[in-house]
């Protein structure tokens, strides 16, 4: 879990975001949404760290390990591809840096020995015999033949360089992931796969995209930024959009046709429940109850003045 208190952030006089509270759990995926320049990419660098807010604070389960899609193309340069994916997991990395240095000792002593042991187990319970593998998987997955993962970064296209800072973000699965437009540069079977592996992702995923079809295939929530504030809403991308809407259109509408505006609104549910995402999720047995449709309206009903206050074409931004 990860989430925000009364977090603010100042350019100048300018306040990008003022008093965010949302907070990101476990098993769901969430889209940021918002117009160019409204600051998801640097939310998501707040959420890592990467820059510090003005006032607030960001909280994360103890323990629990935050991967990012890194930006800098050049920053690898010097490793092998197999090795970048690898770097995902920073701890398993040092361990398997100071193994091979100890075991390249010349003068290996019992207390090289000791440690090596210490590592070894450490090692082990980090799945460490599987690191290649996996990273080897996931780049076969995300479009990067055999006979590149052991050239060194520098060695590749950019479009490629980008395919392998994703599989090290993707590598070793962490708990938070944080992608900020991960599609870029993929081609449609890298983004299928990417998709399907989104689906079986057990941790919280916050991903920025302006591919309006992969949010509709991974999203179970959207986070819209907008005039310094997110609000969170359940369901995909379309769902998001069609229910903003269906509730401007209802401002308009008689109390006597509440039941039909229900109906509509059930069908929306339905849309929601049958992306691919829910159901991965329902065939992996995972932790996920389909609510009645008035069940799951109260989070989004609880927005509708907001909504009604908004004028339609703001919220159809990233259309
Ligand atoms: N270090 C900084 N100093 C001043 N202003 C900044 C700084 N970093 C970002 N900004 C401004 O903050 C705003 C949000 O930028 P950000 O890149 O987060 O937007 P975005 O929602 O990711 O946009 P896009 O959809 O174009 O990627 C922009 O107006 C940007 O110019
Ligand atoms: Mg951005």
């Amino acid at each position: 879990m990860i989430a925000t208190q009364n977090l603010t952030l100042r350019f100048g006089k300018r306040a990008l975001f003022e008093d965010v509270n949302i907070k990101f759990t476990p098993g769901n995926c969430y889209g940021l949404i918002g117009a160019n320049g409204a600051g998801k990419s640097t939310f998501l660098k707040i959420l890592s760290g990467e820059i510090d807010a003005s006032s607030g604070e960001v909280t994360k389960t103890p323990g629990e390990r935050m991967a990012v899609l890194k930006q800098n193309h050049y920053e690898f340069d010097d490793y092998e591809v197999i090795k970048t994916v690898i770097m995902g997991h920073s701890r398993l990395f040092e361990v398997m840096e100071q193994k091979d240095a100890l075991y390249a000792k010349p003068d290996f002593s019992e207390e090289d020995g000791m440690l090596v042991a210490e590592l070894e187990g450490e090692f082990a319970e980090l799945n460490g015999w599987d690191a290649e593998s996996e990273a080897a998987g996931l780049l076969t997955g995300l479009g990067i033949p055999n006979e590149m993962h052991d050239k060194k970064m520098a060695e590749l296209e950019g479009n490629m360089k980008l395919r392998v800072l994703l599989a090290q973000a993707l590598f070793g699965n962490p708990h938070i992931l944080l992608l900020d437009e991960p599609t870029n540069h993929l081609d449609l079977d890298s983004i299928n796969w990417l998709e399907n592996f989104l689906a079986d992702f057990r941790g919280t995923v916050i991903v920025v995209s302006h591919d309006r079809h992969f949010l509709n295939q991974v999203c179970t929530h959207i986070a819209d930024i907008d005039f310094g504030k997110i609000q969170l809403y359940v369901g995909n991308y379309d769902f998001w959009y069609e229910s903003s809407q269906l509730l401007c259109s209802c401002n308009a509408t008689p109390t006597r046709k509440k039941k039909k505006r229900l109906k509509i609104w059930s069908s929306l549910f339905a849309a929601l429940v049958l992306t691919p995402l829910n159901l991965s999720r329902l065939r992996h047995g995972r932790n996920y109850s389909i609510r009645s449709p008035l069940t799951i309206l109260s989070p989004l009903t609880a927005n509708i003045p907001m909504l009604l206050s908004r004028p339609i074409e703001k919220q159809a931004k990233t259309s």
